[in-house]
């Protein structure tokens, strides 16, 4: 390969941005210059989700103003919701969020309109109706009736009231209100990255979130919290775990839930949410996950020197929490909206269509034959 040709666009800088900051020598991230502990330690995911928005973190009037805006966003059209019920039910939760983030740029009044106005509206009815849209999905594969949702709920008690159709304790909201804080944003990652790529043509919000979903669900990048539970299952006990993971090794395997492209030393969101992934295996008083957790983490570690990243610890605490593995990767899709949608209105306040080159390796220049001769 050539020297000058950057495969993958490692350590190519693209673009400015003051949403995030990734600092891996510190193994810090902040969100518009809060570090993302001190945001899990002291607010809600919707003030966080406000903070990517709106650049700011809200007052107690801004953020009853959103959250009300938030519940009266909530529901989805009665079009949205036959067609979640006709999905076939072995289809993909990720294909199901790609296809209802779509469908909703059909309805909205406003998706030929990329002002910053109408993104900003067209931001919040997305992120109001999608969880709306794929608990409908996660009920109806069941063969479950559906459950609106209900006003004056958080967006997290909601989505466990939607899917479940009661609310688990406060514990329980509050590790899963922590993983879509650090799940929100995260820079130019792939999915954000496509997202302002296709923005960059002056699409629409509809369009760069419904391509962001196709792109996250790979198991390289959002994919790799349901992979982990994959790779737990597979394990099946922890007496099994060393073993297996060495055997992974030795066979040159990749590990999901390892590695980072930026983060080399470990990834800065990991101790906060193993912190609560711990709290919540002891809550289901969890023997098997824990265990394989941490030993699987220690060989990767010790043999391998490569950290475990953020979808490690979101991977077994989904599953105690009783969501579905292939539900995990959608559930990142409901925070990420907001970091997505925040890099949508970057991109358009200040936009260069993104067109990279290419070095042409292929055939010199050919004469065509014509057919009868070739
Ligand atoms: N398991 C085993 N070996 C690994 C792993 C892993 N998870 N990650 C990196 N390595 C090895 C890799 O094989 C390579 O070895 P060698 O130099 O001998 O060829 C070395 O470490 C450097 O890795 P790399 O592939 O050059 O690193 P990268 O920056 O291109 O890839 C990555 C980063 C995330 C794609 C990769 O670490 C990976 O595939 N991890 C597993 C998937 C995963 O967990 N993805 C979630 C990413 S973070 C959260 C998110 O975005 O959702």
């Amino acid at each position: 390969m050539s020297e000058d040709v950057k495969k993958g666009l490692l350590g190519i800088v693209v673009d400015e941005t003051t949403i995030s900051q990734v600092m891996p020598d510190i193994n810090s991230l902040t969100y518009r210059g809060y570090a993302v502990q001190d945001l899990c330690e002291k607010c809600s995911f919707e003030e966080v989700a406000y903070l990517i928005l709106n650049k700011e973190l809200p007052n107690k009037s801004q953020l009853k103003k959103f959250k009300k805006e938030l519940d009266v966003n909530r529901s989805i059209t009665i079009n949205l919701r036959e067609i979640v019920k006709h999905m076939p039910k072995r289809a993909h939760p990720m294909d199901v969020a790609r296809t209802v983030v779509s469908v909703m740029g059909l309805e909205d009044k406003d998706t030929s309109n990329n002002s910053p106005q109408a993104n900003m509206r067209k931001a919040i009815r997305i992120f109001a109706k999608t969880p709306t849209a794929m608990a409908a999905f996660f009920r109806t594969r069941k063969g479950k009736k559906v459950i609106p949702p209900k006003k004056g709920l958080g967006f997290s008690e909601n989505f466990f009231y939607m899917c479940f159709g009661k609310l688990p304790n406060k514990e329980i909201i509050k590790a899963f209100d922590i993983s879509l804080i650090l799940y929100a944003e995260h820079s130019f990652n792939v999915s954000t990255f496509t997202a302002r790529t296709i923005t960059s043509s002056l699409s629409d919000i509809h369009s760069a979130i419904t391509g962001a979903i196709g792109s996250l669900k790979g198991p390289l990048h959002g994919g790799a919290n349901e992979e982990v539970m994959n790779m737990m299952n597979k394990i099946k006990k922890p007496e099994n775990a060393f073993t297996w993971i060495n055997n992974a090794l030795d066979k040159k395997e990749v590990v999901m839930g390892f590695g980072h492209r930026v983060y080399k030393k470990g990834d800065s969101r990991v101790p906060t949410m193993e912190k609560y992934f711990k709290k919540i295996s002891k809550i289901k008083n969890d023997k098997k996950f824990n265990k394989i957790y941490d030993i699987v983490k220690k060989v990767m570690m010790d043999k391998k020197d490569i950290h475990p990243n953020v979808d490690y610890p979101t991977g077994p605490m989904y599953h105690l929490m009783g969501f579905d593995t292939d539900f995990f990767t959608p559930i990142f899709v409901l925070s990420r909206i907001t970091g997505w949608s925040a890099h949508i209105m970057e991109q358009h306040a200040a936009n260069k269509l993104i067109r990279p080159l290419s070095k042409y390796s292929g055939e010199k220049h050919r004469k065509v034959m014509l057919l009868n001769q070739r």
